[in-house]
């Protein structure tokens, strides 16, 4: 494959055109576009949005976004959406195998299944949670959601997403995010698995830092947007619309990545999950784990995220006369977690690459039997995790599973046997 370029910041105000000469200069709207090009503005915020949030891409295309036929309802297989009321949510902890790569021919939107989710797409609130296993490429297809923003974290199978604005290379261990709305078709490398995230919810942006100061965790100038790249293609094709809960399919003549050339700051992006800088204790007890978190979307309550994205990546762990692993917890918060490659901490076993965990509100876990007589009896020297990459949607509101979720092969019975072999260790002094 070639290598692709690519605007390095987060959210900048990026400029690119595939043809030299394509991107109008000192203005957005001439009378007539160079080339011969549509311009099209593309807002992912209201107008009137804050200056530091707003975010719209003007594009200038082959031709505009609406002339497509009328949209059709479509089979939404296993994918479901906001309000997730088919099933009663149990308060129980919950895991799940990985889901297995299919055996007939299948895309990635054909690939999608919803394990649950929470909020409503109506209210541009919540999220969805949905893990995608595929082994065909999107050709003629090409798919928007215009529900909530899409941040994928592939688990197996390099990916390229052919999108609107440019081509984004995404393999395990990197992460992409595709915004409301942009259209984009997605070509394997092989079979494919992973988790994605669809955030209803204000977009995706960096956590305020505080006292750490200007710099770490994940830094601005990491994340990638790609370059303009165009499809001038005609034929049959088909658009792919995730629009209020269902999918919808309309036929197109013509690929609509035909953007030639677009300056603005709401694109598709990219990180490699490798640079986060890691903050974390040098003396004792560890922080919260909000100190892993890559990005957030804010709730409009201040400090409570709709839904933030963590990783728990290889790291030193060096802490004196600390119980190292994550610590027994309940929150009020939510926690879907998933394994990208290698163990987690906290878990001798159970919790494997491609699976998944949730703990939902008030939901008492922790560290499993094992894995706390190892770390209660460990030697304190300096200790390097390596290989391995967990991560976390941490959200407000209870994820509450699909009928899928709760009825599926994949989901572990057995998993409140992890935490049974806990032994009271107590004894009272003696008086
Ligand atoms: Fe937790």
């Amino acid at each position: 494959m070639d290598r692709l370029r690519y605007q390095s910041g987060f959210g900048n105000e990026f400029a690119s055109e595939a043809e030299a000469g394509a991107l109008p200069q000192g203005q957005n709207s001439p009378q007539r576009s160079p080339l011969g090009l549509y311009t099209e503005q593309f807002s992912g915020t209201p107008f009137t949005a804050p200056r530091a949030v707003n975010r719209r891409t003007w594009t200038y295309r082959i031709r505009p976004s609406v002339t497509h036929k009328p949209y059709e309802p479509m089979q939404c297989g296993l994918l479901r959406s906001g309000p997730f009321d088919e099933i009663p949510t149990s308060p129980n902890q919950l895991r799940w195998n990985p889901l297995p790569i299919p055996e007939q021919p299948t895309d990635f939107v054909d690939g999608l299944v919803t394990l649950g989710g929470n909020g409503d797409p109506a209210l541009q609130v919540g999220v969805a949670i949905h893990l995608y296993a595929a082994n065909v490429s999107m050709v003629d297809r090409f798919f928007y959601d215009a529900d909530g923003e899409l941040l994928l974290v592939p688990q197996q199978g390099a990916l390229r997403l052919h999108t609107e604005l440019g081509v984004l290379a995404v393999e395990p261990g990197e992460i992409a995010v595709i915004p409301r709305g942009v259209k984009f078709r997605v070509v394997l490398d092989g079979p494919s698995r992973g988790y994605l995230c669809e955030n209803y919810g204000l977009a995706f942006r960096l956590p305020e830092l505080g006292p750490i100061g200007a710099n770490g965790l994940a830094n601005a100038r990491d994340f990638l947007a790609p370059e303009a790249a165009y499809e001038d293609r005609e034929g049959l094709f088909h658009i792919v619309s995730k629009f209020l809960g269902k999918l919808w399919q309309a036929e197109i003549d013509h690929s609509p990545l035909d953007v030639v050339a677009w300056h603005g700051n709401y694109t598709p992006y990219k990180y490699d999950l490798r640079l986060f800088n890691c903050i974390n204790t040098v003396s004792f007890d560890h922080p919260d784990p909000s100190i892993y978190t890559v990005l957030t979307s804010p709730s409009h309550t201040p400090g409570t995220a709709n839904v933030d994205f963590a990783i728990f990546p290889p790291r030193w762990m060096v802490a004196e006369h600390t119980f190292r692993p994550p610590w027994f917890h309940r929150n009020l918060m939510n926690e879907f977690m998933g394994l990208v490659f290698g163990q987690y901490d906290a878990k001798a076993e159970g919790f494997v690459p491609g699976g998944a965990s949730l703990h939902n509100c008030m939901a008492g876990h922790g560290p499993d039997a094992e894995t706390w007589e190892r770390a209660s009896a460990a030697e304190l020297k300096p200790q390097y995790l390596d290989n391995t990459l967990a991560f976390m949607f941490e959200t407000q509101m209870v994820v509450r599973p699909t009928k899928f979720a709760m009825e599926t092969k994949i989901l572990q019975h057995e998993y409140y046997e992890c935490w049974q072999g806990l032994k009271k260790h107590f004894r009272a002094p003696q008086r």
